[in-house]
């Protein structure tokens, strides 16, 4: 696991699932197993609707509230549809994810949207997690290292490492999502250094003290050797992180 000073962030990426009783229970079995912490911290990103209540449901638990996007617009106005970082932030979340792989692929977010959202998050004082990863044609056409690199450097190139103080990295091959293929530890690591090393050759220290989360098929039988590597630093976990055991299993390896 990533060494030094960095926390490990165990992330449940709720996606579009999900109902307010279930949601409600499944914070409960969180809550109560996750006690008072532990050396990691968990946070939960819920569906947008259910943010308001999560808030109050996690209220006396470690657990941290963030939000699956957010619009790219700063200012209130006539945006129908829209929820602004200042809305996430008011009803009690502390980080959003940005650039998730399904919004780039399947609601067309370019690289330019994905910048423009991380400011917006900045601005309202959340923590971005921006996302990036290759599709499957792209690692095996040898692009994993320049699809990384573009998206990372989408952001670096515009709003300078600085930005990525509060800010989390996730590495989620778009191959490994919800697929059950999990990247190899190599695999994982290998990417993960790569990131770092384009924001080290920016800012050192930033670099160092950046989380960098891998996302795609973690589970509680394959968290423990994924987290083991130096530069993977907790996970963003979308289907386990809707069971409550799993969930909880995948924390306790971050926390081990
Ligand atoms: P799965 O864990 O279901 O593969 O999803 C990963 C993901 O997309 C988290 O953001």
């Amino acid at each position: 696991m990533g060494t030094g000073t960095r926390t490990p962030l165990v992330a449940g990426n709720w996606k579009m699932n999900g109902a307010l009783r279930e949601s409600r229970d499944l914070v409960a079995e969180l809550a109560a197993g996750v006690g008072q912490g532990g050396r990691a911290e968990m946070l939960l990103c819920p569906p947008y609707v259910y943010l308001a209540a999560a808030a109050r449901w996690l209220e006396a638990t470690p657990i941290a509230l963030g939000a699956q996007n957010l619009a790219s617009e700063v200012d209130p106005g006539a945006f129908t549809g829209e929820v602004s970082g200042a809305m996430l932030a008011d009803v009690g979340c502390a980080y959003v994810i940005v650039g998730h792989s399904e919004r780039r692929t399947l609601y067309g977010e370019t690289d330019e949207q994905v910048v423009a959202k991380f400011r917006a998050a900045r601005t309202a004082g959340l923590g971005p997690i921006l996302c990036v990863g290759e599709t499957l044609e792209e690692r095996e056409e040898g692009l994993t290292e320049a699809v990384v690199t573009r998206q990372v450097n989408a952001v670096l190139g515009t709003l300078g490492a600085g930005v990525l103080a509060s800010a989390v990295v996730a590495y989620e091959p778009v191959w490994a999502i919800g697929t059950g293929r999990t990247a190899s530890p190599d695999q994982a690591q290998e990417v993960h250094a790569l990131i770092r090393g384009l924001i080290a050759a920016q800012d050192a220290t930033i670099a160092a003290g950046l989380r960098i989360l891998y996302g795609g098929s973690v589970n509680g039988g394959n968290a423990a050797e994924l987290l083991a590597r130096e530069d993977i630093d907790g996970g963003l976990v979308g289907g386990a992180s809707l069971d409550a055991s799993q969930f909880l299993t995948i924390f306790q390896a971050a926390s081990g």
